[in-house]
């Protein structure tokens, strides 16, 4: 097993990753517990896989566990969900030193999370990770939120886990197409700031996502502890430093505003190909050589996640796509902090990037020439 610790003002926990470790979610689990009853938050689709083990192991422990199941899909992390959630909790009369279980990807990750804040002004609660996104992204780190109507993640807090559980063995019922999104947020740990671990990528990607156990422990670790050595310093993404973790998410956000939010792009496909974009971009601004943005396109690429905007068939300019960008929640005073490369392990922010010039080199990538 592996063990990371998280360090923040806001609270120290380990992220364990191991196979298996749902099927002994009881034990793992048991010094953070206060109370034989125990709430469980999930997703359908991952109740129909993963509650029947998690519920054994609660049982043979001695716990009864109680299930608020979410219907699949980012639409349930919701204002009207939360509210929901919320008065389940307070009706199943969870105290303030009880944990709150979050099984299921970042979605059950994120409103249970931000459930636990409000709730009592504060519950801890424990993150069960099942997709690869949740394992090395957003169970890690502390943000917690919902979606409100004038865009996603409006609504939340900053709340840190108790503790967060990584069984790779979940990973084995998560669709291809899911695994592989999560996996670009992996290689995005490469590009921003590790040239070693994104050459490792190129090595192991494929055997990653065809199931190698071996290179899946090493990769949600690495990655695992990439994001714990920046959220360390930088919490609560006032120094900079945080933000380097939304490479490629600017111009995955327009792409993901283009298209609808919908499943013609899921989020880590829109971050594959924003990542691509941001390394472009960067080589056009003299910033990195080209060669170096076009070899994380052909990684990107290689794995079958898209890294040419042309193939998603927008109807939309770049004027319009750089509008999208318009409405990020990190404009800053007008300005909207782009991460850019200085080469593949060389990410910073850039604060001089206007709106126009993202606009003109969309363009180019929309139809090049
Ligand atoms: N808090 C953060 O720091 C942070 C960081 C990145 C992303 N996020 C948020 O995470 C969300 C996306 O997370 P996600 O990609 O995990 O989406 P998700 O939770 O919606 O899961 C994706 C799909 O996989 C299914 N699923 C999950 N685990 C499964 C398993 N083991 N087997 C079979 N099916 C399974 C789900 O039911 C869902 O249909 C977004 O809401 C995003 O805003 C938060
Ligand atoms: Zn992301």
């Amino acid at each position: 097993m592996a063990v990371i610790p998280v360090v923040t003002p806001g609270g120290a926990y380990e992220v364990r990753i191991a196979p298996g470790l749902l099927a002994r979610a009881a034990e793992e689990c048991a010094p953070f517990l206060r109370n034989r009853e125990t709430a469980v938050v999930t997703d359908a689709n991952v109740a129909r896989h993963w509650r029947a083990p998690v519920e054994a192991s609660f049982a043979a422990a001695g716990y009864s566990t109680h299930w608020f199941e979410l219907p699949p899909g980012e639409a349930s992390k919701s204002w009207a969900q939360l509210g929901q959630l919320l008065e389940w909790l307070l009706a199943r009369e969870v105290e303030r030193g009880d944990a709150i279980l979050a099984l299921g990807g970042g979605m059950a990750g994120d409103i249970t999370g931000l459930a636990a804040a409000l709730l009592k002004r504060g519950c801890r609660f424990i993150q069960l990770p099942t997709t690869l996104l949740a394992q090395v992204d957003s169970s890690v780190g502390g943000k917690t939120a919902v979606n409100m109507g004038a865009g996603k993640n409006l609504v939340g807090a900053f709340h840190q886990p108790a503790l967060v559980l990584a069984d790779l063995t979940a990973l084995e019922t998560l669709p291809a197409r899911e695994l592989r999104a999560g996996y670009a947020e992996v290689v995005k740990y490469g590009v921003l700031g590790d040239a070693a671990f994104f050459a490792w990528c190129e090595v192991n990607g494929a055997a990653l996502l065809a199931g190698d156990a071996a290179a899946r422990e090493y990769a949600v670790a690495h990655s695992v502890a990439a994001k714990a050595a920046i959220v360390a310093e930088d919490e609560r993404e006032t120094t900079g430093q945080r933000a380097l973790l939304n490479l490629g998410h600017t111009f995955g956000h327009a792409l993901e505003a283009a298209t609808g939010f919908s499943d013609r792009l899921l989020h880590g496909e829109a971050v594959a190909l924003g990542m691509v974009l941001a390394a472009r971009f960067s080589a056009r601004r003299g910033l990195m050589a080209q060669a170096e943005a076009e070899r994380i396109a052909a990684h990107i690429a290689a794995t079958g996640l898209p890294a040419e905007i042309a193939t998603l068939g927008l109807d939309c300019d770049g004027q319009a796509l750089a509008a999208h960008m318009h409405h990020d929640k990190k404009m800053d005073a007008g300005a909207l902090p782009f991460v850019l490369l200085r080469g593949i392990g060389e990410a910073f922010l850039d604060r001089s990037v206007t709106l126009g010039e993202v606009a003109a080199f969309l363009d180019g990538q929309i139809s090049p020439d």
